[in-house]
C-alpha cells in the first residue's frame, strides 16, 4: 500500500500536518500538493480547530519541487497544467493561522511553501535557500516576490542569484523566521504556539491574519482603514463581550469563536 503523502492529525484545537515523503526530502510533487490542498480545505472546514501547523521530517521540512518530475516537463506541458499555479497555493484560501514548523531544509519550493504560511518556527538546524539558480530556472511560487517583503532586497537576491543557504541564525536575523527553537522541542514549541492561537477567539483570529497580510498588498492609508473596519466590526461577537467581561472579572475567557 502506498504510504500517505500528508500526514494529518489534531492536538486539542490544533490541526497538525506533516510532509511524508522522507526518502525524497519531502521533495513537491503533483499528488504531494494535491494532498495537501486537500487537507488544508478540511482542516480549514473543521470547526473543532482554530489553528494548523504545517511541518516536515527531523531532515527536511521540503527540499523543493520534485525535479525528477519536472526534469522532463516542456513549456506546453507547464503551461497546459497550470504547473504551480494548480494545486501550490490552496494554502492561500485557508483563513485560519498556518504555522510552518521547519527542521532540515527548506529549499526551493520548500521555502516558498514556509513563506506562504503565516509566521515560521525554525530548529535550530534549519536552511533555507532558493537555489533554482543551479538548475537553470528562477522560483516559481512566490519566491522572487515574498523573499525580499521578508528580508529586503539585497539578502532576497544574493540568496536568488547565487542559490546559497541561509543557517537559521541567518534567517532569524533576516527576520525570515519569528523564532529558533532546538531541533528536539520544535514539535512541541510549534504545538505550545498553536495552541494559544487556538485558544483565542476565532473571528478576531481571522480578522488578525487577514490584517496583517493586507499590510503586504495596499498602501499604509487603505491598510489602516482595512484595519480599522475589522476591529469596529469584531465589537459585534459575544466573543468581544465576554473577552473583555473576563478581563475585568480577573478571569480566564470563555469564547465561543462567535
Ligand atoms: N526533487 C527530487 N528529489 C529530491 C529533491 C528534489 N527537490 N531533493 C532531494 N531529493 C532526493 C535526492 O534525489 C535523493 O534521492 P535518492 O536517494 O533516490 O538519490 C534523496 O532525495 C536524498 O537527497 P540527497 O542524497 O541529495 O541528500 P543530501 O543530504 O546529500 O543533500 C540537499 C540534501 C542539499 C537538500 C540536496 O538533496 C539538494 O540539493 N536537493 C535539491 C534542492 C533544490 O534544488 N531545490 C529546488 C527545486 S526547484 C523548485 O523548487 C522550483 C520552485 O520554485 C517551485
Amino acid at each position: 500500500m502506498q504510504e500517505e503523502l500528508v500526514l494529518s492529525r489534531k492536538e486539542g484545537r490544533v490541526g497538525i500536518l506533516q510532509l511524508n515523503r522522507p526518502a525524497q526530502l519531502n521533495a513537491l510533487n503533483d499528488a504531494l500538493m494535491d494532498a495537501l490542498g486537500a487537507a488544508l480545505l478540511a482542516m480549514e472546514k473543521d470547526d473543532a480547530i482554530g489553528c494548523i501547523i504545517l511541518t516536515g521530517s527531523a531532515k527536511a521540512f521540503a527540499a523543493g519541487a520534485d525535479i525528477s518530475a519536472m526534469q522532463p516537463m516542456t513549456l506546453s506541458d507547464v503551461t497546459r497544467n497550470n504547473f504551480i499555479g494548480r494545486n501550490w497555493e490552496t494554502i492561500l484560501q485557508v483563513r485560519k493561522p498556518v504555522i510552518a514548523a521547519v527542521a532540515g531544509y527548506a529549499l526551493g519550493g520548500g521555502c516558498e511553501l514556509a513563506m506562504m504560511c503565516d509566521f515560521i518556527i525554525a530548529a535550530d538546524n534549519a536552511k533555507f535557500g532558493q537555489p533554482e539558480i543551479k538548475i537553470g530556472i528562477i522560483p516559481g511560487a512566490g519566491g522572487t516576490q515574498r523573499l525580499p517583503r521578508a528580508v529586503s532586497k539585497s539578502k532576497a537576491m544574493d540568496m536568488v542569484l547565487t542559490g546559497r543557504m541561509m543557517d537559521a541564525q541567518e534567517a532569524e536575523r533576516a527576520g525570515l523566521v519569528s523564532r529558533i527553537v532546538p531541533a528536539d522541542k520544535l514539535e512541541q514549541e510549534a504545538l505550545d504556539a498553536a495552541t494559544i492561537i487556538a485558544g483565542m477567539s476565532l473571528p478576531s483570529v481571522i480578522a488578525a491574519k487577514e490584517a496583517v497580510n493586507r499590510a503586504y498588498e495596499t498602501t499604509l492609508t487603505e491598510g489602516v482603514r482595512f484595519e480599522r473596519r475589522s476591529f469596529h466590526a469584531l465589537f459585534a461577537t459575544q466573543d468581544q463581550k465576554e473577552g473583555m467581561k473576563a478581563f475585568l472579572e480577573k478571569r480566564k475567557p470563555d469564547f465561543r469563536h462567535e
